[in-house]
């Protein structure tokens, strides 16, 4: 198996690099993983010593085929760079998080576009970040959202600061309730990779 997830939006500050590295933990478990950090400012290969179990990379001679690794997820940048299509061409997976805001929602079309020019829909799944306490989604929300024909993950993520905290503490460990948000997500991932 050599997988892609591509993990991306160009809306800012969604959480695609903090779910790229949560997956990366919890996937690594099982797998060989390595995470591509696109984002030429960097955040996620700073990182790259801290963490042993899988590997962080900019360096982009993962993006064709090998046998390395059995999954390979993908951390873009919020632009949009000119590679997008191709990359979404060539995953398996597209990894959509946003929050749960009406402009959250409405700026993911260019991201949502793109996917469609490449016919790449059907392999898209949205999934919901920074859930607050105590809310719902409301309509408007939802029927925003629907309207982009994705999938959306059953698990959401809730706005936790362990979520912030696992980029350094190496996961959501110490937290029972954003493990097992985490751990849903990993089985829903891997349900759409097989
Ligand atoms: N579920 C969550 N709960 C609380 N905070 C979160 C959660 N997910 C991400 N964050 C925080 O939100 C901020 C943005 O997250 P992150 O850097 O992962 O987003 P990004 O989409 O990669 O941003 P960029 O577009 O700049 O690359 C960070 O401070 C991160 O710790
Ligand atoms: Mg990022």
């Amino acid at each position: 198996m050599n997988k892609y997830i591509l993990c991306t939006n160009s809306k800012g500050g969604v959480g695609k690099s903090t779910l790229s590295l949560n997956l990366a933990i919890t996937l690594s478990e099982e797998f060989k993983v390595a995470v591509i950090d696109l984002d030429h400012q960097g955040s996620l290969i700073l990182l790259k010593n801290q963490y042993t179990k899988f590997n962080i990379t900019n360096e982009q001679y993962l993006l064709y085929p090998n046998q390395e690794y059995d999954i390979i997820i993908i951390d873009c940048p919020p632009y949009l760079q000119k590679d997008l299509p191709k990359l979404i061409r060539l995953a398996d997976l597209i990894i959509i998080p946003t929050r749960a805001g009406i402009l959250d929602v409405l700026a993911m079309s260019g991201t949502v576009h793109l996917i469609e020019k490449e016919k790449m829909k059907h392999k898209s799944l949205i999934v919901l970040n920074m859930i607050k306490h105590n809310t719902t989604l409301t309509e408007e929300v939802l029927n925003f959202m629907v309207a982009h024909k994705i999938k959306i993950a059953k698990t959401r993520l809730s706005d936790l600061v362990s979520f912030t905290r696992s980029v350094a503490l190496k996961g959501v460990f110490n937290d029972k309730k954003a493990q097992r948000q985490i751990d849903n997500l990993t089985l829903e991932v891997k349900n759409l990779l097989n």
